[in-house]
C-alpha cells in the first residue's frame, strides 16, 4: 500500500470522492491495500471474495461495524443497521419474522398496486425524474407494507434530508474525533433541520397511522423501548426504500442503455403477465427480469462498501490484520474483481440466468454473515414487481446528451435527478 506521506493525499481524496478513491487505490495497488490512518488505526481495502467471507462470516465474532458508521449511528441509534451486541440481537428477533419469504410474498399485492397507480399518474412523452419518482414510490410501499402510513407525500423531503446527512455521514467520518452523539449532527448548519423532519416523519407514523403489521409488532412485543421504537422505525423507513429506489434507477438507466436486455425483458412481461398485473407467483416465472436487477445490482450495488472494525489480531484470506483496524470489503470492488467476473465492466445479465458460476461471496449486494440485509427477500420482491408492472406499460429513456452524474456517500445512488422521458409503449 501507500506510504504514510502519500495517504494523506488519498485520504484528501476520500472526502470528495470515496468510491472513486476505492477504485483508484484497487487499481493501483491490487485487492489488498493497507492505508495508514492514524499512528494507531489501520485502514484495510480488501476486494476478493475470500476477504469478504473471512470478515463477515467465518469469523465473524471478531468484527463490529466500523467507526465509519458513526455519524449514521447517531442519526439512527440502536435500529438495526447500527445497534450491536444483546440490543443487536433483541430487535432483529422480534423484526425478523415479518420479513421471512413466506411472510413477504403477502406485501406483493400492495407492491404492484402502489407501482400501478404511480405510473398510472406519469404524463406519457414527457421527461421526469426517475431517482426522484421511485423513492416517492418505494418510500410508500414501505410506508403502507410495514407501517400502515400514506408517505408518498413525505417523498421529497425525505429525499433532501437524506441528501444533507449522507454529505455529512462522510465529512463527519474524516473529522477527528468522529462521533455518534446526536447533539453534535443536530447543531450542523442544514443537518439540525433535515433530523427534525426525520424525527417528525417517525413520530406522524407512531401516533398517526393505523397500525401496519411491523409498527404494531414492535409496539406490542414488550421488548422495544419508546427510544428504540423511534430508531427502529426510522431505520426501517429510510433503509428500506433508498436503497430499493437505487437499484430500479441504475436499472432503468442500464435497460435504456442496452435495448436488447430491454426487448428481451418486455417480451418476458407480455408473455408472464398477458396484460394484468404481477402477483408474487409471478415472480418465478420471470427469471430474466431478475437477472436484469441482479445484474444491475452487481454493477450499481447501491450498499456500496461494507466496513467493520477488528476486535483481536486477525488473519484475513493471507493478510494480516491488526486488532482496531478497518476493513472495507465493497460490493462495489468485489463485484468489478477481473478474476471473479470475465468482463466485469460489460453488463450481462445472463450470468445470472441458471447455474451460478461464480464463488459464494463474489457478490454481496445485500452483505452476508448474520448482519445480512434483513430485507433483502422484501427488496427483490419489490423491485422485480415494480419493474414488471412499469415495464408492462412503460419505457423509461435516458435524454439523449444528458450524463448520468454517480454520488456514493452510504448509498451508491445517480446523483441529482435523473432525467428521463417516460413513453406509453
Ligand atoms: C442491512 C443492502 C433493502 C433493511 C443491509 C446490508 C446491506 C443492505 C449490504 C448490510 C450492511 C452491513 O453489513 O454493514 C440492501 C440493498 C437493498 C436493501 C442493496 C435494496 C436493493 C432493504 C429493505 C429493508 C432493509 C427493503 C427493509 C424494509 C435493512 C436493515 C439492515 C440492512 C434493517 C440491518 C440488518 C442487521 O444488521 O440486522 N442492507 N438493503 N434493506 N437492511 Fe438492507
Amino acid at each position: 500500500g501507500p506510504g504514510a506521506f502519500e495517504a494523506v493525499r488519498w485520504w484528501g481524496r476520500m472526502a470528495r470522492s470515496p468510491i472513486g478513491t476505492y477504485g483508484a487505490l484497487a487499481r493501483r495497488y491490487g485487492d489488498a491495500v493497507r492505508v495508514p490512518f492514524g499512528p494507531n488505526r489501520a485502514f484495510f481495502l480488501l476486494s476478493r471474495p475470500e476477504h469478504a467471507e473471512r470478515i463477515l462470516v467465518a469469523n465473524q465474532d471478531n468484527y463490529v461495524k466500523a467507526f465509519t458508521y458513526r455519524p449514521l449511528r447517531a442519526v439512527l441509534g440502536d435500529g438495526l443497521l447500527t445497534s450491536e451486541g444483546e440490543t443487536w440481537r433483541r430487535h432483529r428477533r422480534v423484526v425478523q419474522p415479518v420479513f421471512a419469504q413466506r411472510h413477504v410474498v403477502g406485501f406483493a399485492s400492495q407492491m404492484a398496486e402502489t407501482a400501478a397507480q404511480a405510473v398510472g399518474r406519469w404524463p406519457d412523452g414527457v421527461a421526469l425524474d426517475a431517482a426522484g419518482e421511485l423513492r416517492r414510490l418505494t418510500l410508500g410501499i414501505v410506508g403502507r407494507a410495514l407501517f400502515g402510513s400514506e408517505l408518498e407525500g413525505e417523498a421529497e423531503r425525505t429525499g433532501r434530508a437524506l441528501e444533507a446527512l449522507q454529505r455529512a455521514a462522510v465529512v463527519g467520518t474524516f473529522l477527528p474525533g468522529a462521533t455518534a452523539k446526536r447533539g453534535v449532527y443536530q447543531r450542523v448548519p442544514g443537518l439540525g433541520g433535515a433530523m427534525k423532519h426525520l424525527d417528525g416523519m417517525v413520530q406522524r407514523v407512531v401516533k398517526g397511522s393505523s397500525g401496519g403489521e411491523l409498527l404494531n409488532l414492535l409496539k406490542e412485543s414488550g421488548q422495544i423501548s419508546e427510544a428504540e421504537l423511534r430508531d427502529e422505525v426510522l431505520t426501517l423507513l429510510l433503509a428500506g426504500h433508498e436503497t430499493t429506489a437505487a437499484s430500479l434507477a441504475w436499472t432503468f438507466m442500464l435497460l435504456s442503455k442496452y435495448p436488447a436486455a430491454r426487448d428481451r425483458l418486455e417480451d418476458e412481461v407480455d408473455k408472464v403477465l398477458g396484460g394484468r398485473e404481477p402477483t408474487a407467483e409471478d415472480v418465478e416465472r420471470l427469471p430474466w427480469t431478475k437477472a436484469v436487477l441482479s445484474e444491475a445490482m452487481r454493477l450499481y450495488p447501491p450498499a456500496w462498501t461494507i466496513e467493520r472494525d477488528a476486535l483481536e489480531d486477525d488473519e484475513v484470506a493471507g493478510v494480516r490484520v491488526p486488532a482496531g483496524s478497518t476493513i472495507a470489503v465493497p460490493p462495489y470492488l468485489i463485484h468489478r474483481n477481473a478474476e471473479v467476473w470475465p468482463n466485469p465492466e460489460g453488463f450481462q445479465p445472463e450470468r445470472f440466468m441458471g447455474e451460478q458460476a461464480h464463488p459464494r461471496y463474489a457478490y454481496l449486494p445485500f452483505g452476508g454473515g448474520r448482519r445480512i440485509c434483513v430485507g433483502a427477500g422484501f427488496a427483490m420482491l419489490e423491485a422485480t414487481l415494480v419493474l414488471a408492472t412499469i415495464a408492462r406499460t412503460h419505457r423509461l429513456d435516458l435524454v439523449p446528451g444528458v450524463a448520468v452524474p454517480v454520488r456514493a456517500e452510504i448509498t451508491f445512488r445517480p446523483a441529482g435527478v435523473l432525467p428521463m422521458r417516460v413513453v406509453r409503449r
